[in-house]
């Protein structure tokens, strides 16, 4: 599958799952970067990647709409099949939806339906679980809420802060996002309506 990238940060996931796209253990390839900060880590860590970066920042645009659909336009050309949401700290449009319908891809540091939006893992160790997770899911309208692709888990120790926690977790969400991503190229992922079935 031709795939779009969405980050706005450092982009470790965007890296992990392009090396395991080079190894052939995804069949897709990312054909364009897509990011709403031009000092992301994902812009250096992309360059070799012999793809286009393009950074559309929100600041420019009047309304939400307007940024949506400069998004909209620039990823047109590219007909993705889909698109891979890393780090990607924004609220995806209703126009993006509609299009890219069952299409988006996204990582959430918690297991969903726990703890949605920012801070995930503060939000797990305030809530005293033991367990805590990351979550690969389809994007729909609400944050953090589409149907759960894949979910793995990791322990929450009592003196855990947010770095130490997501020091544990980032390698658990690479292999989770890795293994979601193959599904989706595979076209190996059917969608009943909260729940996603592995055909
Ligand atoms: C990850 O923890 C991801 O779950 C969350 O933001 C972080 C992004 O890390 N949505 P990176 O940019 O992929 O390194």
């Amino acid at each position: 599958k031709r795939l779009a990238l969405f980050a706005s940060g450092r982009g470790s996931n965007g890296e992990a799952l392009y090396k395991a796209m080079q190894e052939g253990l995804i069949n897709g390839e990312f054909v364009v970067v897509i990011t709403d900060h031009a000092d992301a880590g994902i812009v250096e860590r992309s360059k070799g990647w012999g793809i286009p970066l393009i950074a559309i920042e929100r600041s420019p645009f009047d309304s939400k709409q307007a940024f949506e659909q400069a998004q909209l336009d620039a990823l047109e050309p590219y007909c993705v099949d889909g698109i891979v949401l890393a780090g990607y700290m924004r609220i995806v449009g209703a126009g993006l939806i509609a299009r890219y319908e069952h299409k988006i891809l996204n990582i959430h540091p918690a297991l969903l339906p726990s703890f949605p939006g920012l801070h995930g893992h503060q939000q797990a160790i305030d809530a005293g679980v033991k367990v805590t997770g990351c979550t690969v899911h389809f994007v729909d309208a609400g944050m953090d809420t589409g149907p759960i692709i894949m979910q793995n888990t990791v322990r929450v120790y009592p003196d855990d802060t947010e770095d130490t926690l997501s020091e544990r977790l980032l390698p658990v969400e690479h292999a989770t996002y890795r293994e979601a991503l193959r599904l989706f190229c595979e076209d190996a992922l059917r969608i009943d309506g909260r729940i996603v079935h592995y055909i």
